[in-house]
């Protein structure tokens, strides 16, 4: 990678960490760690460009409004920033949709355009299951006051919408309602292979979970 390439990617990363410090809903630093590096690898075996997945998947949470009071605030700050980094304008723009693709608000999200997306797309969800995606999922639930399980909770899609929102959720719930679905999502053919052992060990651990549960292990 270039000299100015790099730069740019540690100067990104020091605005990031600096964002990121002072979030307590689960996107913190070490998610975006994560994602990056399983950006790197993906964008390798998928021959994607590596700058622009790196950047994108760095600055990918850091207009959430989940992170923001003011999303449209932190946009133009992201714009601003962005267009002073040295990056080729194209790169600033390719960047900018893959975020605003990504965090699309609203039903049919709308596919990612360019391989460049869809790798961090898949970094993301990745992060979302397997072992690490198990340990997001409880310690959502518990940030949330959820209980961990409850047999006699049915599905969401059973669920009246009164119920849901009264937070009749659990964290074993959230698998079935996300984490499996996740697998048929992945874009990348790499991508894909990873998810398809991390969907197994998911499995797994709910197998063991249900026996554990009822004493039979
Ligand atoms: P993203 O990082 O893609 O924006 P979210 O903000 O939806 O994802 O979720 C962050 C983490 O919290 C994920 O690992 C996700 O599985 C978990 N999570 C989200 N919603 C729930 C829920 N209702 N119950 C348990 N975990 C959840
Ligand atoms: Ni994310």
């Amino acid at each position: 990678m270039a000299e100015g390439h790099e730069s740019i990617l540690r100067a990104a990363e020091a605005l990031v960490k600096e964002k990121l410090e002072r979030d307590s809903s689960g996107h913190d630093w070490w998610h975006i760690y994560r994602v990056v590096q399983t950006t790197k690898r993906i964008a390798a075996e998928e021959g994607a460009d590596g700058f622009v997945c790196e950047l994108a998947a760095l600055l990918h949470d850091v207009v959430d409004e989940k992170l923001n009071a003011d999303p449209a605030a932190a946009q133009r700050e992201l714009e601003a920033w962005l267009a002073a980094s040295g990056a080729a304008a194209a790169e600033v723009e390719h960047v900018l949709e893959i975020i605003g693709t990504m965090s699309f608000k609203g039903g049919a999200r709308p596919p990612m355009r360019t391989l460049e997306g869809r790798v961090v797309q898949d970094a993301d969800r990745l992060d979302a299951i397997g072992a690490v995606g198990i340990s997001r999922v409880f310690a959502y639930s518990g940030w949330k006051g959820r209980p961990i399980h409850d047999p006699s909770v049915t599905a969401r899609e059973q669920m009246t919408e009164a119920e849901y929102r009264a937070g009749n959720d659990t964290a074993i719930n959230h698998f079935y309602e996300k984490l499996l679905k996740l697998k048929e999502l992945m874009n990348t053919p790499f991508a894909k292979q990873l998810a398809e052992e991390r969907h197994r060990f998911m499995e797994q651990y709910l197998e063991q979970f249900y026996q554990e549960w009822e004493g039979q292990r």
